[in-house]
């Protein structure tokens, strides 16, 4: 893997100190956005998103040049202002639900660009996706594929679709986001020959056309020899395809998964650099086995909005336990980040308002009734950290707007976008009449 280190903890460029000592975010002192917007405040910087898109964009050009594709991963975080922002920067995006279409639409987004996956898509979802004119199905299974065909048949349409295979690659990272092992909930797996019955299937079908395959090998991947690794597997089954029943896929989507830098100890990925190195070895792969690269799609979430993101907090109560640790509570937690608590993912915790001297080892935890509800343990802080001063949670861009709860009737925070200097409200803060709305 091509690899970048900076050790300290501005782990990002658009974070930075001011003379005073003031965290600032995508050049924007964030005390006077807390201010304005109240905590919790899920921060975004809208240039960092379309920087890390362009970056992705232009390095999938220079490999693939026509026949290369980006596709924004909207499960990382999904509202109306990114599918514009998405929109505009002509990205396709990857959908998994009823509610990700409307919102998509809602903003405005060419659902013709849009590929909807899940492995278990209602016919209902079917239906809606089928209605609204989605680009196309990444089908996760057999049965999926018989009911798109019933459905897409009856509206008198001919579906692309995308089959999702397993290609049987242990992804090195934490088990809750590996998808590409055979054991899996996702796709068709390779090794047991199931992919190429579906395949099979999938051509003998009249309302579905099939455009190629696709894989995820899972989230939060540092290794680069996983991706050459899925792309071999991968290219080597669409040449055994060929073979076989003399079908050469249009399209092959090798998923998205590049991890991101949560603490100064984990290192930055060279994006442009990985994709070349994926896109040489997969011309070569492919001249190897005699036949035409399909057009490669990457279908990244996290490493567009992860570091895009930061949540800033008000600390609460401050209880040492004398013998033991201090917790410092703030006024959000598992409900607008539960990362901490399914995956014990590592972050950097900063105070805002001033650098952490004459520190403390402390655990930060929120506000929930319940003791897993922790942001981060063996967190360093100002010893004399008290009530009423701001910290702020670092990359929190991906998978946490998109997973925050309502757990113990806790409203979600807003979500405020920073450009140029200015700041917009893209997501109201939820309202404790929100809260009840649905209640009868
Ligand atoms: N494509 C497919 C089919 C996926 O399942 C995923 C992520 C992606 C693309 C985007 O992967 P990314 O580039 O974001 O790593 N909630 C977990 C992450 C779950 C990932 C699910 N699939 C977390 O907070 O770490």
């Amino acid at each position: 893997m091509i690899l970048t280190d900076r050790k300290n903890d501005m782990i990002c460029e658009n974070l930075s100190r001011s003379e005073s000592g003031e965290l600032c975010f995508a050049g924007m002192a964030l005390t006077p956005l807390a201010r304005q917007y109240g905590t919790p405040l899920y921060l975004y910087d809208e240039e960092r998103i379309r920087e890390r898109i362009r970056t992705y964009k232009s390095a999938v050009s220079a490999t693939f040049g026509e026949r290369g594709r980006v596709l924004y991963a909207s499960k990382a975080a999904s509202f109306k202002r990114l599918y514009e922002i998405m929109k505009e920067e002509e990205m396709g995006i990857d959908v998994v639900s009823r509610g990700e279409i409307y919102t998509a639409i809602k903003a405005g987004f060419p659902l013709c660009k849009a590929y909807f996956h899940s492995n278990n898509k209602t016919d209902e979802d079917i239906e809606y996706a089928i209605d609204n004119g989605i680009g196309y199905f990444v089908c996760d299974n057999a049965e999926e594929l018989f009911a798109i065909e019933k459905i897409a048949g009856a509206k008198g349409v001919l579906q692309k679709v995308l089959l999702r295979l397993t290609p049987g690659i242990d992804p090195h990272t934490y088990a809750a986001v590996a998808t590409g092992k055979v054991d899996s909930k996702f796709g068709s797996a390779i090794e047991t020959g199931q992919a190429m019955e579906i395949t099979k299937l999938a051509l003998s079908l009249s309302s579905v056309k099939l455009c190629g395959f696709h894989c995820h090998v899972g989230s939060q991947v540092f290794d680069s020899e996983v991706y050459l690794a899925a792309a071999d597997v991968m290219l080597t089954f669409v040449a055994e395809v060929k073979r076989e029943l003399g079908y050469l896929a249009d399209e092959l989507d090798i998923g998205g998964g590049y991890g991101v830098r949560y603490t100064a100890e984990q290192p930055t990925i060279d994006i442009a650099k990985n994709i070349s190195e994926v896109g040489e070895f997969m011309h070569k792969k492919a001249e190897e086995l005699g036949i035409s690269l399909p057009t490669v799609a990457f279908e990244p979430g996290r490493s567009i909005v992860a570091d895009a993101g930061l949540t800033v907090y008000t600390v609460g109560t401050v209880k040492n336990i004398p013998g033991y640790k201090t917790y410092v509570s703030v006024d959000g937690g598992m409900t607008d980040n539960p990362r901490y608590a399914l995956y014990g993912s590592p972050y950097t915790i900063l105070p805002v308002e001033r650098e952490t001297e004459n520190a403390m080892t402390c655990s930060v935890v929120g506000r929930c009734c319940e003791s897993g509800d922790i942001l981060q343990e063996n967190v360093e802080m100002p010893r004399d950290i008290k009530r009423g001063e701001l910290i702020a949670c670092l990359t929190t861009g991906a998978y946490h707007y998109s997973m925050a709860s309502n757990y113990n009737r806790i409203p979600r925070p807003p979500v405020v976008m920073l450009n140029n200097g200015e700041s917009y409200l893209a997501v109201k803060r939820e309202s404790l009449d929100d809260i009840v709305d649905l209640d009868v």
